[in-house]
């Protein structure tokens, strides 16, 4: 069985104030939740103040973004020791946003993922194509180039705490939302693509759903065999619709031999 992992993508959003409120809920509303594990990801300045709210609860933390190299003349950024030394657990890699808005490339991408690595953290590596890619057909191609871009740098012997995450860049934040079946055929093909690479990998890599997942579509694409979870962007500002995106998940089954 592979646990189901809800993370919350709170992008830049939040504030102190917000920080102690979302916590403190979505803590409370989960406590009897045992079958998935709920991540979160603040803003790097609310780190430190997420990490003393987190303690003591099952909730687990990462961060959004993260530079290659330990440390030097890299004004603004900041590395993957710092985060683990924050206590951060996981770290998203190549978010669309970061590909388009920051104009990150499949190799600084794989640089990050490869840094993320050797820091002991784990990454969640976010693929998906966009409108314009989906309607030509080139989903497969555009997500098989989007990992193995990384597996050329980071051989697949040293991916056993990755995440992958699929997020149509068409349904980030749009309300749009990947059918049920049309997000399991592209999980599917993601699966059979590290099963090429690594077998055992294959089955025990959870991969999650994102773009506008919503409490009233959790539940139809938790369901699917090959959704393990979901990386939840605006509906994890909100302790109401985070926690019954948990829930949802909290009851999903996802065999491990499925695929
Ligand atoms: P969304 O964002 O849930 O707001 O669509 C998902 C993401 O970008 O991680």
């Amino acid at each position: 069985m592979r646990t189901p992992l809800v993370a919350g993508n709170w992008k830049m959003h939040g504030s102190q104030a917000q920080t102690k409120v979302l916590i403190e809920g979505i803590t409370r509303e989960t406590t009897s939740f045992h079958g998935v594990e709920i991540l979160l990801l603040p803003p790097f300045v609310y780190l430190s103040l997420a990490r003393s709210f987190i303690a003591n609860t099952p909730l687990h933390l990462g961060a959004q973004n993260v530079y290659v190299g330990d440390h030097g003349a890299f004004t603004g950024e900041v590395s993957a020791s710092m985060l683990a030394d924050m206590g951060c657990e996981y770290v998203l890699i190549g978010h669309s946003e970061r590909r388009t808005i920051f104009k990150e490339d499949l190799t600084l991408t794989a640089k990050k993922f490869k840094t993320a690595v050797e820091a002991n953290l784990k990454p969640i590596l976010c693929v998906g194509e966009t409108q314009k890619e989906r309607e030509s057909g080139a989903t497969q191609l555009v997500i098989q180039e989007q990992i193995l871009s990384i597996i050329e740098m980071v051989e697949i012997a040293q991916w056993n705490q990755t995440v992958i995450a699929y997020e149509p860049v068409w349904a980030i934040g749009t309300g749009l939302t990947a059918t049920p079946q049309a997000a399991e055929e592209v999980h599917r093909f993601i699966r059979e693509l590290i099963a090429q690479n690594n077998v055992d990998l294959a089955k025990t890599m959870r991969i999650l759903y994102g773009g506008s997942m919503k409490p009233d579509n959790a539940s139809a694409l938790l369901a699917m065999p090959n959704i393990d979870g979901g990386l939840i962007g605006g509906a994890s500002l909100d302790v109401a619709s985070f926690t019954n995106i948990c829930a949802a998940a909290n009851q999903a089954q996802t065999p491990a031999n499925a695929h």
